[in-house]
C-alpha cells in the first residue's frame, strides 16, 4: 500500500524484511575470512568465532592448536611463519587479518636480547610484511605497549599509514569486564576507501563493569584439585620458600586478593600466583588453571584437552588476549562494517 508516494508495510511485511537483512549479515560474516597469525589458544580468534566469522589460525606450536582446534575457534593449522607464508587465493583480499605476535623482544621481563636481537623479533616483521602483500580490509595487531618505542615498528606503521586509516589504544581488560588490570597495545588499521575510520572501532567498543577475583573464582575456594575440569595447580611444597619475594610485591609473586583485580601475570608455573586464601587460614597454593583462565575472562566451557602439559597452560593463558575484550572488538567491527 502506498500513502503520500511512500510505501506502507504491513507489520509482518516489516518482520519478514528485518528476518532478511539479519539472515545477509549471518550469511556476509560467514563469508568474512579471519586470519589470526600467531593465533596461540585463540583468545583473540574467540571472540570473532564467536560472532560467526570463519577463522583460520597459524601457529607454530601443537599445544596451541590443539586448544585452538578442541574449542572450535575455528581451523587451526600448523605453521612456522619464519620460514613459510601464508597461501592467500585470489579474492582473498576481504579477509580480515588479525595477530599477536610474540611480544618478548619488547616485554619489560626481558632485560636482555631486547628488540632485533631477539630471535622472534622477526614473527613482527611477518605481521606487516602479510598486511602489505595481502591489504586486508583491516587488521588488528596486538601486543605490548612498549612495541611502539620500537623505531622499526613506527617506521612500518608509517607506511600502512599510506594505505590505512590507523589507530592504537592501550587497553586494560578490567576496564571491559574481565578480572584482570593487564594492559595490552592493540593498533587497528582500516583500509582506505572502506568509509570507516580506525578510531570509529574504538570510540565504539562497549566497556564493561570491572570485575574483581572474587567475582571470578569465589565459587571454587572450596574445590578439591581436579574436582572440576582444568581446576588443577602444580604442588605447592615450595611455596613457603619463597615468601620473601611475596613480600617484595615484585613483578610476578602475588598473592592475589580478593576484592581487586588480579595484577597481569606470566606463566605461573614459573613464579606461583597464590590463590587469596594462602598464608591466611586457608589452603596455600598457585591458582589452578581454571582459575587463571576464569580471571582472564574465559568461559567454563573454553577447556584445555589434558594432552597438554600443566606449564605449557599456563604459559598459553598468559600470552592470549582476553575473550571478554575479543569479543567486544569482533562485535564492534562487525557491527561497523556491515
Ligand atoms: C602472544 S602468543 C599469541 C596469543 C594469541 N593471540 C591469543 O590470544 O591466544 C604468540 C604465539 O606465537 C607463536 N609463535 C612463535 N613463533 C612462531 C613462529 N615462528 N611461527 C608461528 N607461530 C609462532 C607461539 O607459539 C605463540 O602461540
Amino acid at each position: 500500500m502506498r500513502f503520500k508516494g511512500k510505501l506502507l508495510l504491513s507489520y509482518y511485511e516489516k518482520r519478514l524484511l528485518n528476518a532478511i537483512k539479519r539472515f545477509e549479515i549471518i550469511t556476509m560474516v560467514a563469508r568474512m575470512n579471519v586470519i589470526d597469525l600467531f593465533c596461540g589458544m585463540g583468545g583473540l580468534s574467540y571472540g570473532f568465532s564467536r560472532e560467526g566469522f570463519q577463522v583460520m589460525g597459524f601457529d607454530k606450536s601443537e599445544h596451541a592448536l590443539l586448544a585452538f582446534n578442541f574449542n572450535r575457534i575455528g581451523r587451526g593449522i600448523r605453521k612456522d611463519l619464519l620460514t613459510s607464508e601464508v597461501e592467500f587465493e585470489e579474492g582473498d583480499e576481504d579477509v580480515i587479518i588479525i595477530g599477536g605476535p610474540p611480544c618478548e623482544p619488547w616485554s619489560r621481563l626481558n632485560l636482555r636480547k631486547r628488540c632485533f636481537r631477539h630471535p622472534l623479533y622477526n614473527c613482527i616483521i611477518h605481521f606487516f610484511k602479510t598486511i602489505f602483500r595481502i591489504n586486508p580490509v583491516i587488521f588488528i595487531l596486538e601486543n605490548v605497549p612498549d612495541l611502539l618505542k620500537d623505531s622499526t615498528v613506527c617506521k612500518l606503521l608509517e607506511r600502512a599509514g599510506s594505505g590505512f586509516s590507523l589507530a592504537h589504544r592501550v587497553i586494560c581488560y578490567n576496564h571491559y569486564g574481565a578480572a584482570t588490570s593487564r594492559k595490552r597495545l592493540f593498533i587497528i588499521g582500516i583500509r582506505h576507501g572502506y568509509g570507516l575510520s580506525a578510531e570509529d572501532i574504538f570510540e565504539c567498543i562497549p566497556r564493561g563493569e570491572p570485575r574483581t577475583v572474587r567475582d571470578a573464582i569465589w565459587d571454587l575456594r572450596h574445590v578439591n584439585w581436579n574436582e572440576r575440569i582444568n581446576h588443577v595447580w602444580p604442588s605447592a611444597r615450595t611455596v613457603r620458600k619463597y615468601m620473601r619475594y611475596y613480600k617484595s610485591g615484585k613483578y610476578g609473586w602475588y598473592i592475589l586478593e580478593w576484592d581487586k583485580p588480579s595484577p597481569s601475570f606470566g606463566n605461573i608455573a614459573k613464579t606461583y600466583i597464590l590463590h587469596p586464601d594462602s598464608f591466611n587460614g586457608g589452603q596455600t597454593r598457585p591458582i589452578s588453571v581454571r582459575e587463571a583462565l576464569r580471571i582472564m575472562g574465559f568461559p567454563d566451557s573454553y577447556r584445555l584437552p589434558p594432552e597438554i602439559p600443566l606449564n605449557v597452560k599456563y604459559e598459553m593463558i598468559a600470552d592470549a588476549v582476553s575473550p571478554v575484550f575479543s569479543l567486544k572488538l569482533a562485535r564492534t567491527v562487525k557491527k561497523l562494517l556491515l
